[in-house]
């Protein structure tokens, strides 16, 4: 993959992709640069309304980020192969750590939504991997890197901003779950479900990348509230929960995250 020079240039020190709802972000960042996807050769764009589809890199306390702004996803028609595409770039640019972020269904219910949940584990139930064609037998035993966790909880009690702990649950999608997958997901051990970041985690870890992962718990999953789900309330609950998020980020970092 062709790195585009300005990025390259830049020298990424941190990389962070934002999901649903999410974007907020992008204004707490001392901008220097934006590059749209449709300027990258390889790179697909995203069909999802709340997912802007553009790069971003600047500094944000004091470290060089690159941030994907927008992500695509599987059930938008795409192979594990191409929806990773930004993490392989960004991998390429430098980074050492990379910070996920989606919003999920949340089934534990000493939990609730409206919170964060930093990932321990996952479950990759979407039956595809970004590894595929190779024998790429990846350990991972520690997708998510525990130190790297710790720091943010840490920081995350010192903003006072609660953060859970968890297993997530990633899923094709597009539809949200019944009733009957959620029970099976509890069962199976997950504390929140989406339909993301489990293929990019799986591709940075095969990347060498550390990872860290952060799920807005944007609603209850099915079955565990009367209401229905809509992706307006995922889009507006993490919007109200974004600004959490970036102090918290913005605290670890000043504490010296690595
Ligand atoms: N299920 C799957 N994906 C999601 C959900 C959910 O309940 N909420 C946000 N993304």
């Amino acid at each position: 993959m062709k790195l585009p020079s300005i990025i390259e240039e830049f020298k990424p020190e941190i990389g962070i992709v934002l999901g649903s709802g999410l974007g907020s972000f992008a204004g707490a960042l001392d901008a220097n640069a934006v590059v749209p996807y449709s300027e990258i050769d390889d790179l697909p764009q995203s069909t999802v309304p709340g997912h802007e589809g553009r790069f971003l890199l600047g500094k944000f306390a004091g470290k060089r980020f690159i941030v994907a702004q927008g992500r695509v996803h599987l059930y938008e028609g795409r192979s594990a192969h191409v929806v990773t595409c930004g993490i392989r770039l960004m991998a390429a640019s430098g980074i050492r750590i990379l910070i996920l972020t989606n919003a999920a269904g949340v089934l534990n219910t000493d939990m609730r939504p409206g919170e964060w949940m930093a990932l321990k584990d996952h479950l990759n139930l979407t039956g595809t991997s970004p590894l595929l064609g190779g024998a790429h037998f990846v350990d991972m035993s520690m997708v998510y890197d525990s130190e790297l966790r710790h720091q943010f909880l840490a920081a995350a009690a010192a903003c006072e901003t609660i953060m859970f702990e968890g297993v997530y649950a990633g899923l094709l999608g597009p539809q949200y779950e019944t009733p009957a997958e959620i029970r099976m997901l509890g069962i199976l051990g997950a504390d929140a479900v989406g339909m993301s970041t489990v293929l990019e985690a799986i591709q940075a870890r095969a990347l060498g990348l550390r990872v860290a992962g952060f799920s807005c718990l944007t609603n209850w999953a099915a079955g565990l509230s009367q209401e229905p789900l809509s992706h307006q309330e995922v889009l507006d609950t993490g919007a109200a929960a974004a600004g959490r998020f970036v102090n918290v980020l913005e605290t670890a970092l000043r504490n010296g995250l690595d």
